[in-house]
């Protein structure tokens, strides 16, 4: 294997970041999807969501002839020689995690190693629960190819830790690189894709890269979390609660990040991702108390927030609301359990209307729910004769509304910030009503 050649099989924000990350630092790289339309925006340099400066590296990438896209999996796998599994594992009602498209994928994978005579190595990429590459992916490419893991072909895991809304930065310069190795050799070939990239590498077994990858994100859940519930007991006292969290963030045992109090965690991994160890742990007889409390916790702080919302002007019945912010986080197009949803549907149950503006994610919001919501073209046309506003998710946009805007468009100088996007102080100081998650009640 002298130039490797990368197949990557999903494009979604992990195949794709990744994979432009790998073509940039000089891998010749076919990402492959299920979605036609994806892949011929692909290779005209356009990627199918929305991240920033994800599409001018792209266009360059798919310019210089190092990143394509496909349909056809097994072509792209035959003309490389590692081939990452990228496509998606969304949960199951019981909170497992759906593993068609993995089985789909090592299928193909299978079927084409048959007749390859050259080593390929197999990467899991996607995040999936302990045992899933040697239990599940191993045999199913072993039984189409005939041939044998860690003699014929190659085997390996590398969790992702990439964060949406920094994709970009994360995939070109990750903190740290974990690599889950069958064997010894399957390993070096992924170690040599990852040399130019300066961030400590971890070796360890398969079963425990997969792990890694669940307690990662249900630490940073809990951390959440954990602000979450203090927000509730800040207000309870009339103080800050994110002075209280720069207070605590200030030991360097636990550092500032993740300890931003809201309106709950969303997004297509940390709900998903405890929800599947929790499942997994109930089936092999593991008690979960502490994440199990991380899940109800989270349900509870969106309908915390409809309270400050309620408490803040009352009765919401024939209210209409300028609602800010529809995707889980700011500078993502991501909806997927996005606190927008429970947030909204409690507000129409209220008697509410919503106008509603989110700058990348109205797209991927409207299918999510059938509510006569209004979607605006710009937060301006959201604040307009709307009795009061609300935010969701603090992009910079949102947060640069000024306070004269507020007080010029709303019917009510009145914002309630579920993410804590302004200092209150500036808001206050310019006679508007501020309202936020875990914060003091001045009118007291
Ligand atoms: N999104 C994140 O921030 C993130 C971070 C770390 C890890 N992960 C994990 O990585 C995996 C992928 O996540 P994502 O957010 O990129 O998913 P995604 O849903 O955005 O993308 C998955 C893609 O796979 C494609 N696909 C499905 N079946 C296919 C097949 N048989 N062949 C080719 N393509 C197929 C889909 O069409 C889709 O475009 C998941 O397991 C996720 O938990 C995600």
């Amino acid at each position: 294997m002298d130039e490797i050649k990368i197949s990557i099989l999903g494009m979604g924000y992990v195949g794709l970041t990744s994979g432009m990350a790998y073509a940039k630092h000089g891998f010749k790289t076919v990402c492959t999807d299920a979605i036609a339309s994806k892949i011929e925006n692909l290779n005209k340099g356009i990627p199918p969501f929305y991240e920033p400066e994800l599409e001018d590296l792209v266009n360059n990438m798919v310019n210089k002839g190092m990143l394509s896209g496909s349909t056809d999996n097994i072509e792209a796998i035959r003309d490389s020689d590692v081939t990452f599994i990228c496509v998606g594992t969304p949960p199951l009602p019981d909170g497992s995690a759906d593993l068609t498209a993995v089985k789909d994928t090592a299928k193909d994978i299978g079927t084409v190693l048959k007749d390859k005579n050259e080593y390929h190595v197999v990467v899991t990429k996607s995040t999936i629960v302990p045992g899933t590459t040697e239990d599940l992916v191993l045999p199913i490419v072993e039984k189409y190819s005939n041939k044998k893991a860690g003699q014929d072909f190659g085997l390996c895991m590398n969790p992702e830790f990439l964060r949406q809304g920094q994709a970009v930065h994360d995939s070109l310069y990750p903190d740290r690189i974990v690599i889950g190795e069958f064997d010894k050799k399957s390993g070096d070939v992924l170690e040599r894709i990852y040399s130019g990239y300066d961030c400590p590498k971890m070796r360890c077994e398969i079963k425990v890269a997969e792990l890694i990858k669940y307690a990662a994100n249900s630490l940073l859940a809990t951390k959440i979390t954990l602000a979450n519930e203090f927000s509730r007991i800040s207000e309870k006292f009339n103080i800050d609660v994110y002075e209280v969290m720069k207070g605590v963030g200030m030991d360097f045992r636990i550092n500032p990040m993740f300890l931003g109090a809201g309106c709950g965690f969303g997004g297509s991994c940390f709900p998903k991702d405890v929800k599947a160890i929790v499942a997994l742990s109930k089936k092999i007889g593991v008690e979960t108390p502490l994440l199990d409390a991380v899940l109800y916790t989270n349900e509870l702080q969106p309908m915390h927030f409809v309270d400050i919302i309620k408490d803040t002007v009352g009765n919401l019945d024939g209210k209409t609301i300028a609602f800010l912010g529809l995707s889980f986080k700011p500078d993502t197009d991501d909806t997927r359990e996005t606190r927008a949803l429970p947030i909204i549907e409690k507000l129409y149950q209220e008697g509410a209307h919503v106008k509603a503006y989110d700058p990348k994610a109205y797209y991927k919001f409207k299918p999510l729910t059938d509510l006569p919501i209004e979607y605006m073209k710009s937060w301006k046309d959201a604040l307009k004769n709307a009795d009061f506003a609300v935010v969701q998710s603090d992009w910079q946009e949102i947060k640069d509304i000024k306070p004269e805007d507020y007080k010029t468009l709303l019917k009510n100088p009145i914002v309630i910030d579920g993410r804590r996007s302004y200092n209150p102080h500036d808001l206050i100081k310019n006679g508007i009503t501020y309202r936020a998650i875990g914060w003091k009640n001045l009118d007291d």
